[in-house]
Formats: structure tokens, C-alpha cells, sequence
């Protein structure tokens, strides 16, 4: 659906076909080789995407879906795209009918290891904005890779409105979009969020009933940055029950903000973790380096024995500004 309304709109994309045999599919990884992208064209509870390396991950994972349907009828038919090459950042927007007022963009880190290793999370830890990347050129992605979608979805009587969360790749040839999500993302949306000057509210309520336009909605030009502290044991299954102190500390530091996710307070009170992604600590500076020192000082603060989390969140980001 997604690529059918970026052909419609003209939104750089991966070049894609979909096919719903095997046969054809098979002899297209052959004519256009490795790497290439294989995903099942249903849903797929995030598992439906395979970047094939070689022709025979291709072939394996093209069986997979449609032969042995181990997607279930979410493979019933799969989309082969180019592999895009590049730095992959997320763009987000409100969005009412045709207008589409930029929030910003945050890049994610989404494996558990340091040196992105280990398996995938939910993310771990976000900077905003991405090096690079800075406003203006935000706004020019919002105008080619988002506007022309909303205009697109009026055209075809099905006015969109929410949040859109654009999963691009920063190419040699510009922009290009991976994906739509239709919600904030986890850990970006706390990095993002806690650079707004204006109210949230008055903003989500523009979204419903149609005033976006015309509402005020201000963000700072700080950076930003969220580290995640989750519980020992995820992406598997994470250690419950551990008392965490030190939150009310870590929120009087300078620029520092904790977000709450997995955590309950137990019958005496006391915070305690209920989950994977359990707190997300963030911080603003006037620049990385500031925010990304201020937030590990906050993490510093917390005592909870059970937590793991990254320490090398915007250092890549930190190496790309040097
Ligand atoms: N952090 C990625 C997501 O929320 O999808």
C-alpha cells in the first residue's frame, strides 16, 4: 500500500515490485542480485523484512514467506526492493489533510550492544537532531517524501491524521523513504518532545479537529538525546522487581527529564521496574556533546541494580560532527 501511494505521489523510494508466485519472484533476485530486500507485503509483527547479503539469503527468505509460509498469510505475497544505501534517520510530522507541521528528527539506536551489536530492541537510545540533518533539510524532506503523501491521501478520499513517523535513508541521491508509521516512535518521541516550548495538547487537539494551521507550536533548537535503561535480561525476558531510586535527583539536574515506561510503585511506594524499556533518560544542551553529558549524569543518579543500558549513544553521531 505504502509503495503503491509513493508511486502515485512520486516520493523517492526503493525502486520495488511485488509478486504473489514464487517462480517470477525467484528469477527477479537472480537478474538483479545481492543485496536486495525481501518483505512479506502483510503484517509481520516487525519480523516480515529480510536485507539479503546474498542471492541465497534471498532465495531462503522468499521460500520461507511464500513456500512454508512462515509469516502466515502475511507472505502470501512479497515485495522485492532495491537495498538503500546510507544513514537511516526517522522524520516526524504532525499531520491534518494536507498540512504537515515538522516536529523534527531523532536517529535511533536500535540494537542492545554497544557498537550496535546483539539483537534488536525497541530502540535504545535517540539523538535529535541527527548530524547533518538539520532543519531546513528536515523541512525540504517533509515537502518531498511526506506533503505529496497527504495530498495523495485526500485525493483518494481518505484524509490522514495523526502523527507520521517517515523512515528515510539519507542516500547519495537525496532522501528516500523506507517506511510510514502512524505514531510516535520510542525512545525519539521523549528526545523530540522535550524541545517543544509550546504546549503538547492544544497541538495533538489541532490534529483531531482540523485547526493544525493555525495553532502555535514551537520547538527550541536545542539537541537532545534519550538514553534507555532497561531491565537485565531484555530483549528476552527481563528481570521484574527491582527498586529504582534516585529519579527525583536525576530530574533536578540541568536540561535532564525521565520518562517513565515499565515501572509501578509497589504497595510501600517505591518505584519499581515492570518491564523491559523501563525508564528513558533524556537531557537538552545547545549542543550534542552538552545534552549527551548531562544525560549520562543523569543516568548516573539512578540507582536500580538490574539496569542495562548503552553507553556509546551519540557517539557516532558525536564522530560524524567531527
Ligand atoms: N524506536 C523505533 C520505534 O518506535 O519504532
Amino acid at each position: 500500500f505504502t509503495k503503491d501511494v509513493c508511486d502515485a505521489a512520486r516520493i523517492p523510494t526503493a525502486r520495488w515490485e511485488r509478486f504473489d508466485s514464487m517462480a517470477p519472484a525467484l528469477e527477479f533476485v537472480r537478474r538483479r542480485g545481492a543485496p536486495i530486500v525481501i518483505k512479506a507485503d502483510g503484517l509481520a509483527a516487525g519480523k516480515g523484512v529480510v536485507v539479503a547479503m546474498t542471492e541465497t539469503e534471498a532465495e531462503d527468505a522468499i521460500r520461507a514467506m511464500m513456500d512454508d509460509a512462515s509469516l502466515g498469510d502475511a507472505g502470501r505475497s512479497v515485495v522485492i526492493e532495491e537495498c538503500l544505501v546510507g544513514d537511516e534517520v526517522s522524520l516526524f510530522a504532525f499531520c491534518a489533510g494536507e498540512t504537515a507541521v515538522l516536529i523534527g528528527a531523532a536517529q535511533d539506536h536500535k540494537r542492545i550492544g554497544e557498537g550496535d551489536t546483539g539483537p534488536n530492541t525497541g530502540g535504545m537510545g535517540a539523538v535529535s537532531p541527527p548530524t547533518g540533518f538539520d532543519r531546513a533539510r528536515q523541512e525540504a524532506a517533509l515537502d518531498v517524501l511526506v506533503r505529496p503523501m497527504l495530498d495523495e491521501m485526500v485525493r483518494r478520499g481518505t484524509p490522514f491524521r495523526g502523527v507520521i513517523f517517515a523512515g528515510l535513508m539519507l542516500t547519495d541521491d537525496g532522501p528516500k523513504l523506507i517506511e510510514y508509521n502512524v505514531r510516535f516512535g520510542d525512545p525519539e518521541a521523549q528526545a523530540l518532545l522535550i524541545r517543544l516550548e509550546s504546549d503538547l495538547l492544544p497541538a495533538l487537539a489541532s490534529v483531531a479537529d482540523g485547526t493544525l494551521d493555525t495553532t502555535d507550536i514551537r520547538f527550541s533548537d536545542d539537541h537532545s538525546i534519550s538514553i534507555v535503561l532497561a531491565a537485565r535480561g531484555y530483549p528476552g525476558k527481563p528481570v521484574a522487581g527491582g527498586v529504582i531510586d534516585g529519579i527525583a535527583e536525576a530530574n533536578h539536574l540541568p536540561g535532564v527529564h525521565v520518562f517513565h515506561a515499565g515501572t509501578r510503585q509497589d504497595a510501600e511506594g517505591r518505584i519499581v521496574a515492570a518491564g523491559g524499556r523501563v525508564l528513558t533518560v533524556c537531557a537538552t544542551g545547545t549542543t550534542l556533546a552538552e545534552a549527551r553529558s548531562r544525560a549520562y549524569h543523569g543516568v548516573a543518579a539512578i540507582r536500580w541494580d538490574d539496569a542495562i543500558w548503552r553507553r556509546d549513544i551519540g557517539e557516532r553521531a558525536l564522530r560524524a560532527e567531527a
